[in-house]
């Protein structure tokens, strides 16, 4: 017999009474933020901890032998811990604090890259990427005299794989760099597929989970990734906290990327022996409050349970799809729900987003326009921009509502 899995669903209004910031007026109305991709609100608990940690026990990590210094150390490392378990790597020793996913790129790219990039290989990265995973690809490769060819997407927004394949059939690609989830188009990729793919052809594979972690169940030994990044800021957690997850034996391979404190064993004139791992990459005094805060965000989204917040979403972008869907002379990018995250970015003929964006912020909603740090992906749909509303556990079915509204009362204002 079947069983219907039946996920209890959020009490949405209760979640909200987390988020101070939502109590917050705009232009004299309620805050409706739908611009959770780029960065997301914190809850009273990542608040409090942060709040807590420097009027209780502020102190460096890893030096002191008193007790404000013993309990940063605990706290941060328990963080650590929290996060490992909840992407489930198989060690805290493959979570490497950065500052944000951007770095965590730039880590691999530099690190890993240099010592293993050469004239004759090439890196693979797609067409759907966030500039965080081009860019530092540009900057390696040409440094390592290296190729770099990017994987495209098709008229509904999704990889083709194809190409992969035809990328890794002659064995030059070292590594793929590719996104779980796309920040514009709403494209989940069938993550587990792509790694067999590449690990198949002999080359490493680098998930960057900055759209995923903050939404979707991501079990790394699942996956079988190489390295995965993602932003703590995005999952609730403060900004400057980032997360390289990495195979431990990449990188007990890989050479530091920063020198400096911490980072070390030994430190003589003539040379210098690395510390062990994770603090190898992690030079200099850290984002110590940050990364306990994340801690508590992790502790947040555990108890939350990350299939129902997606559950939650799903069935807000399926409404939003379907409602801008009805709307005339609008464009929506990307696959259709449920194959899809929980934003949808779009563009209305005649209308810049950034007007759009105006108009709705003077109603208290907070959407994005531009190009999302994503400027190949609206090269290639042949538009300068796009409006994108992106929805977390705090959002309402109301709130697609006024959305929707809004949209209606731009085009009356241009008269289209
Ligand atoms: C898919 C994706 N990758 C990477 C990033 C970069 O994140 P950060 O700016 O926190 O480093 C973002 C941020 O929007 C993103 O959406």
């Amino acid at each position: 017999m079947n069983e219907t899995i039946v996920i209890p669903t959020l009490d949405v209004e209760a979640i909200k009474q987390d988020f101070p910031i939502l109590q917050r007026k705009v232009h004299g109305r309620a805050l409706h933020y739908l611009d959770n991709a780029a960065t997301s609100q914190k809850p009273r608990a990542v608040l409090e901890t942060l709040d807590t940690y420097y009027r209780e026990y502020n102190a460096n990590v890893h030096r002191g032998v008193h007790t404000l210094s013993e309990e940063a150390t605990a706290r941060y490392e328990g963080a650590r811990a929290k996060i490992a378990r909840f992407v489930n790597a198989r060690s805290p020793k493959e979570i490497i604090y950065t500052r944000n996913a951007t770095e965590a790129i730039n880590l691999v790219a530099y690190a890993w890259g240099l010592a293993n990039l050469r004239p004759g290989v090439r890196v693979v990265s797609t067409e759907m990427e966030h500039h965080s995973n081009i860019v530092p690809w540009q900057l390696v490769t040409q440094q390592a005299g290296a190729g770099l060819s990017y994987v495209p997407f098709d008229e509904d927004g999704r990889l083709q794989l194809d190409a992969l394949d035809r990328a890794l059939e002659d064995g030059r690609t070292k590594l793929v760099a590719f996104t779980a989830a796309s920040n514009v188009l709403g494209t989940i990729n069938p993550v587990k597929e792509i790694v067999a793919r590449i690990h198949a052809a002999g080359a490493l594979c680098l998930v960057d989970a900055a759209q995923a972690v903050p939404h979707l169940p991501v079990d790394v030994q699942d996956w079988d990734c190489d390295f995965c990044v993602f932003s703590g800021h995005k999952m609730m957690g403060p900004t400057g906290i980032g997360v390289l997850y990495g195979r431990r034996a990449l990188l007990e391979e890989m050479p530091p990327f920063m020198g400096g404190g911490d980072m070390i064993r030994e430190v003589r004139l003539t040379g210098s022996k690395w510390n062990e791992l994770p603090w190898k990459f992690e030079a200099g005094t850290p984002a110590i409050a940050e990364a306990i805060g994340l801690g508590a965000a992790v502790d947040y989204l555990t108890a939350l349970g990350m299939e129902r917040l997606r559950a939650h979403e799903v069935e807000l972008v399926t409404q939003a799809w379907e409602r801008l869907g009805e709307i005339p002379n609008l464009k929506r990018l990307g696959p259709p729900p449920p194959e899809r995250s929980g934003l949808v970015a779009f563009a209305v003929d005649s209308i810049h987003p950034h007007d759009l964006a105006a108009i709705l912020d003077q109603e208290g909603i907070a959407i994005r326009a531009g190009h999302h740090c994503a400027a190949p992906i609206h090269e290639k749909l042949g538009i300068a921009a796009s409006a994108r509303a992106s929805f977390y556990i705090y959002n309402t079915p109301e709130e697609i509502d006024l959305l929707v509204a809004g949209i209606y009362r731009a085009k009356d204002i241009f008269a289209i």
